[in-house]
């Protein structure tokens, strides 16, 4: 039974796993609600439920949980096609466009969800919007030399940008790069601004996900939802 938003969170990724089959490659997401994911797979594993899943971790978090549970990892490299990978998201829309990466790995999170034959997203029912950027802002990830013509960038286009700070200090990613937070209370042109975000030099990758994920596993009080993109 669900009592609280970390139940919801574990209850949404657990519904999620039964889209794993033996023999597949799993991209494993990052974030509070994608390692329940990571740590069910990894007991199904273990008790004999699945068998030989190799996954490709997209943080070096989420690398760290898999190999708690022994779970073989790889690289695009080794692997270059996922056949699911199951990960967290910060907004949800109806058409399934997302943003995502204020847990800070967007850059492999969407290297690894481009990488994917089926996307799955993972969720409490707190992060479906009915318009992106209106809950969340919108992280973009940028090489620390660009910070401030980046910067004033992205306020042209409209967007409050905060620094990342983590721990008194500047949230470095794994890539070495540092984010950028834009607040834009409500997109009204997403794939506009993916497109304007990522014409400017220095910007490595933003948080927007859109055309991406082809089902979110959300779940709320009243049950789990399974919404598909049409
Ligand atoms: C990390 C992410 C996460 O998936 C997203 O922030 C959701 O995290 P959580 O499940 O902890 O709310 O994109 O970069």
């Amino acid at each position: 039974m669900a009592s609280g938003i970390e139940d919801f969170k574990r209850l949404a990724a657990e519904r999620a796993v039964e889209f794993v089959e033996s023999g597949m490659v799993v991209g494993f997401g990052t974030g509070s609600t994608a390692v329940h994911a990571t740590r069910a797979i990894g007991r199904m594993l273990r008790d004999g439920r699945l068998k030989d899943i190799i996954g490709i971790p997209t943080s070096e978090a989420t690398a760290a949980e898999a190999r708690k549970f022994d779970i073989p990892l790889t690289t695009l490299d080794s692997h270059p096609v996922v056949d699911v990978t199951i990960d967290g998201a910060d907004e949800i829309d109806p058409a399934l466009n997302l943003i995502k990466g204020l847990g800070g790995a967007l850059l492999r999170e969407k290297i690894v969800a481009w990488s994917t034959k089926r996307f799955i997203i993972v969720s409490d029912y707190r992060k479906r919007v009915t318009q992106l950027g209106t809950r969340a802002p919108v992280p973009v990830e940028v090489i620390p030399f660009a910070r401030s013509p980046v910067t004033r960038y992205l306020e042209s286009l409209g967007g409050r940008v905060v620094e990342r700070v983590r721990d008194g200090a500047t949230f470095i990613t794994d890539e070495g790069n540092i984010i950028l937070d834009c607040h834009f209370e409500g997109i009204d042109d997403p794939f506009g601004l993916a497109q304007s975000i990522s014409v400017q030099p220095g910007v490595v990758e933003h948080g927007m996900f859109l055309g991406m994920a082809s089902l979110a596993v959300v779940a709320s009080p009243t049950g789990i939802d399974l919404l598909s993109r049409a």
